[in-house]
């Protein structure tokens, strides 16, 4: 794995994976679950990603320089975040998980049936609300160093991906507040959004248990708790769901740019 220092329009962190020496399925400390979880975000990413892109990509052209460079650098992150998972996503194939049957499902649900009837304002309210949640994820992990016994490859692509989340938060929000300024609009994003990320996630971690028949055990609830019950990520993420309601929400009252620093001189350090 190559990690490169770039200065390429904001866009500091340049990295090459290979997931070939990861060969356990349960690469999250041993929990399967919980490693099922991210795997299920791994097989949402790429065209959760690509979504994000095609819903933003309009506002270029009526865009100031600055905004214009903000822009190409949140395309050129999320761009490179669905190549990189996509990549994982083959390894768990290679590792003998079927995964095209829930992809195909999630795709064609959001993407061939939702995306063609939501008006291009709501689209940009889903974007906002979902990147929410990648950025309160992204923040609960990372200042928890909660991949600390997990995969060292998976871990690397998790907190890279993760530290641009944080770093490019305010970029979907920014836009759709400044464009379309309703709170009620936002909050329906939300809606969506929110139930869109939970409901696509848990089918996904539940379809990959099935496979291994591990979905109804009592491993796997003592998995799930600990992660979010003991961790305190159910918490957390509830009170992060529900701050997104509160009509002057912005992503900025959640300051975490040394935690962004922090974790990629660990990423530079493990070089
Ligand atoms: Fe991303
Ligand atoms: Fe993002």
């Amino acid at each position: 794995m190559l990690l490169k220092k770039v200065d390429s329009c904001g866009a500091r962190f340049h990295m090459e994976f290979d997931f070939s020496s990861v060969s356990e399925l349960d690469w999250f400390g041993g929990n399967a679950a919980i490693s099922h979880w991210f795997d299920a975000y791994t097989l949402l990413v790429p065209e959760n990603e690509a979504f994000y892109i095609r819903t933003l990509k309009h506002l270029v052209r009526s865009a100031s320089p600055d905004e214009k460079r903000l822009l190409r650098t949140f395309f050129g992150q999320e761009a490179r975040h669905g190549e990189a998972h996509r990549l994982y996503a083959h390894r768990m194939n290679e590792m003998g998980l079927a995964t095209a049957p829930f992809v195909e499902l999630a795709n064609g649900i959001f993407y061939g049936a939702l995306e063609p009837i939501q008006p291009i304002g709501l689209r940009m309210a889903t974007v906002a609300a979902i990147e929410h949640v990648n950025a309160f994820m992204a923040h609960i992990i990372l200042s928890k160093d909660m991949f600390r016994n997990a995969h060292r490859d998976v871990r690397r692509l998790f907190y890279w991906h993760f530290a641009e989340e944080i770093e490019h938060k305010c970029v979907a929000h920014d836009f759709l507040v400044r464009d379309r300024p309703s709170y009620y609009l936002r909050a329906f994003g939300g809606l969506i959004g929110f139930s869109a990320f939970f409901l696509a996630s848990i089918t996904g971690m539940c379809f990959l248990l099935a496979q291994r028949k591990r979905l109804f055990t009592r491993k796997t609830l003592s998995e799930l708790k600990a992660f979010w019950i003991d961790e305190g990520v159910l918490k957390e993420s509830i009170r992060h769901l529900a701050s997104y309601f509160a009509p002057n929400f912005d992503p900025r009252d959640l300051s975490d740019s040394a935690l962004v620093d922090q974790v990629r001189g660990m990423l530079l350090e493990e070089c």
